[in-house]
């Protein structure tokens, strides 16, 4: 395994060690225990000495660079609570992408969030600690299947999940996310919508929506594997559990589930709800975070990992703020394309936003 192309992972790590101090001591013990409280429910405490020393470095060397970690909620425990600024899901990253000062922003997500950032900041560094972490969404679908859907349904708008590259984004009318796909949707003028590329995310906005849905056939290789016998054992196996569910699950999953969110969404349910006992059927990390900051309740943890998360580690993390590399970069003419259709996205959910905070004052 190489830390990147170049250069052999034994001499990153040599490079490293000759840079940062990376061994565990009693004094960093002290230094990061604040940290380590936060995981210990999620991580043994014969691990924390792994961890530690890459934490400190990264933290400090950020401070020095002047950068700031976006961190989705699939990221393990000891990036989401140990190096991270902002956490959260696909919109939340994207809006915080808008707002952040620093010039550099390393992107702790997979290759489109991070192109998502360099869409709405075309003049900062975006790196990623490792480019070839993928969605199986994203590269399901490319900019032509866009124009072949349109020429099968004229005059529908093509509303893309943000789970795509660049090229798809601009070759698209509104992006959405899972926080949001359903309001986009009821957004449109026309009875006929166009959703690509997550088949399963669109069908389940089919069954809250009255358009008309047209939908590519992509599917995330995590989400796709839950089915529906398997939440009713789960159900039968812990009596009294609460399942909430992803919608990139399929939709007969998404029916037998309490409740189905983006990764936020769930994250908020379960700080709101405190069930006694639950299940998230979703990405496994997300699960260890959640739990470690919900002592009162008990997770059943089925584990699907994204192999493309999990490309992110602290390792990594101190390698592309120690070189910068791997820095994001998006064709110039495609830019103002791709960001047109987020920016439509985020105006649409902060005016809805807006209307249901007045309502709820009202
Ligand atoms: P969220 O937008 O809900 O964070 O989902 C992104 C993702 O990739 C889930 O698989
Ligand atoms: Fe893509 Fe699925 Fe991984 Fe999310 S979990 S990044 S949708 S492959």
């Amino acid at each position: 395994m190489l830390i990147n192309a170049a250069m052999p992972m034994q001499a990153a790590r040599a490079e490293l060690a000759a840079h940062y101090d990376l061994s565990w001591s009693e004094g960093l013990a002290k230094e990061t225990a604040h940290i380590y409280e936060k995981l210990r429910p999620v991580m043994p405490e014969i691990e924390w000495p792994a961890h530690a020393p890459y934490i400190r470095a990264i933290n400090e060397l950020k401070k020095k660079k002047n950068a700031v970690i976006l961190a989705h909620n699939y990221m393990t425990p000891e990036i989401f609570f140990g190096v991270s600024d902002i956490a959260g899901d696909s919109l939340q990253l994207a809006i915080a992408a808008t707002k952040v000062d620093a010039p550099v922003i390393v992107q702790c997500g997979v290759h489109f969030m991070a192109e998502t950032s360099k869409i709405l900041n075309p003049q900062k560094t975006i790196l990623i600690p490792d480019s070839r972490a993928g969605c199986s969404l994203a590269s399901s679908i490319r900019a032509d299947d866009i124009e072949a859907m349109r020429k099968l349904h004229p005059g529908a708008p093509v509303v893309s999940y943000v789970n795509t590259t660049a090229e798809t984004k601009a070759a698209s009318d509104y992006c959405c996310t899972s926080a949001n796909a359903v309001d986009i949707v009821n957004a449109m003028e026309s009875d006929v919508v166009i959703m690509t590329p997550d088949g399963y995310l669109a069908q389940n906005v089919a069954a809250k929506t009255n358009k008309k849905i047209v939908y590519w056939s992509g599917s995330c290789i995590v989400h796709e594997r839950f089915t529906a016998p398997e939440i009713r054992a789960f159900r039968e196996a812990n009596p009294g559990v609460t399942v909430i569910a992803h919608p990139e699950c399929p939709p007969e999953v998404v029916r037998e589930a309490d409740f189905a969110g983006s990764t936020s969404g769930m994250i908020d349910w379960v700080q709101e709800h405190k069930p006694e006992k639950v299940v998230m059927i979703t990405e496994c990390s997300m699960s260890d975070n959640v739990a470690a900051s919900n002592p009162q309740t008990q997770f059943i943890r089925p584990c699907s990992l994204c192999p493309h998360m999990k490309r992110i580690t602290l390792e990594k993390i101190l390698w592309c703020l120690h070189t910068g590399q791997e820095e994001v970069t998006v064709p110039e003419e495609i830019i103002p394309r791709a960001r047109l259709p987020i920016e439509r996205m985020i105006a649409i959910s902060n005016e809805i936003a807006a209307r249901r905070a007045a309502a709820a004052l009202a």
